[in-house]
């Protein structure tokens, strides 16, 4: 058999084992005969780019069908068949040509590489500034407790004479229409006799109006306006009395009631905040 093999090629050998199993066991395929039915390689899509050939890939266009037991077990190509896709469709017409200087088109490639990050740049510093702007905002006052930052007052509708309260960032505010006796009367204190000594002139800007805190400075409650034994607030729980310039004259409180920041916006309006 040794020699035999030696002294004949292949197919040789297989067409006399052919005749010789043959009259033994049946029939006996020849493993190095091709398939009778060829092989069908559908044909390829004519604009060749990596989409088209991924496609085809997947639906196996590109790879050869394995024979089955009767025929040859796999089919294998070359490799010279093998096409390339074009990637033309993708490419700047400028370096389409192989054979042309790419430093002739080297500026124009660049502005447009250039171009593309500023845009980006752009894009970028566009969001982060909104980005830090919401988050600045985020920390600041919400726009209702911005609102309840300031009061106007509408001077003509407090009678002379009389005290108004109001609500100002939670706390009451006293506006007062003060009569020339008052006037008079508070401009003429020696300060020099009071606890918290402060002229008169230097807690309203206009001497008819008063403006003030209405928190007794000693423990914090509300005095009562046009009452005590200086015509101006009292504050019934510990018997402090205030003159009607708000400076304290009798009792335990050790300060004179707060004078607000306000400004005149026009000859009847009170902005205070
Ligand atoms: S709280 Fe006003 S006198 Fe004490």
């Amino acid at each position: 058999m040794y020699k035999l093999v030696k002294n004949t090629n292949i197919n040789n050998f297989c067409k006399v084992s052919k005749q010789v199993i043959g009259s033994v066991g049946g029939d006996v395929v020849d493993p190095f005969s091709l398939p009778e039915k060829p092989i069908q390689v559908p044909d390829l899509p004519l604009k060749l780019t990596p989409y088209s050939l991924s496609s085809g890939a997947l639906k196996g266009q590109l790879f050869a069908q394995a024979g089955g037991i009767r025929g040859v077990a796999q089919v294998r190509h070359a490799h010279t068949d093998v096409q390339y896709p074009d990637f033309d469709y993708y490419r700047r017409k400028e370096v389409k040509d192989p054979t042309s200087n790419t430093r002739a088109t080297e500026e124009y490639r660049k502005v447009t590489g250039y171009m593309m990050m500023a845009a980006g740049g752009l894009g970028a510093a566009y969001a982060a500034k909104n980005t830090v702007t919401k988050f600045v905002a985020s920390m600041g006052a919400a726009a209702d407790v911005l609102a309840l930052a300031k009061i106007e007052v509408n001077l003509g509708e407090i009678p002379e004479g009389k005290n108004m309260t109001f609500k100002w960032r939670g706390k009451p505010l006293f506006v007062r229409h003060r009569t020339q006796d008052e006037i008079q009367k508070e401009r003429a204190v020696n300060i020099s006799n009071l606890r918290d000594p402060q002229a008169d002139e230097d807690r309203a800007q206009k001497p008819e109006w008063l403006v003030l805190i209405g928190v007794c400075t000693h423990l914090g409650c509300v005095p009562l306006p046009g009452v005590g034994d200086y015509g101006g607030y009292f504050c019934p729980c510990h018997g402090s009395h205030y003159d009607a310039s708000g400076r304290i004259r009798k009792g335990p409180a050790p300060l004179n009631l707060e004078v607000p920041p306000y400004e005149y916006t026009t000859d009847t309006t009170l902005v205070v905040g």
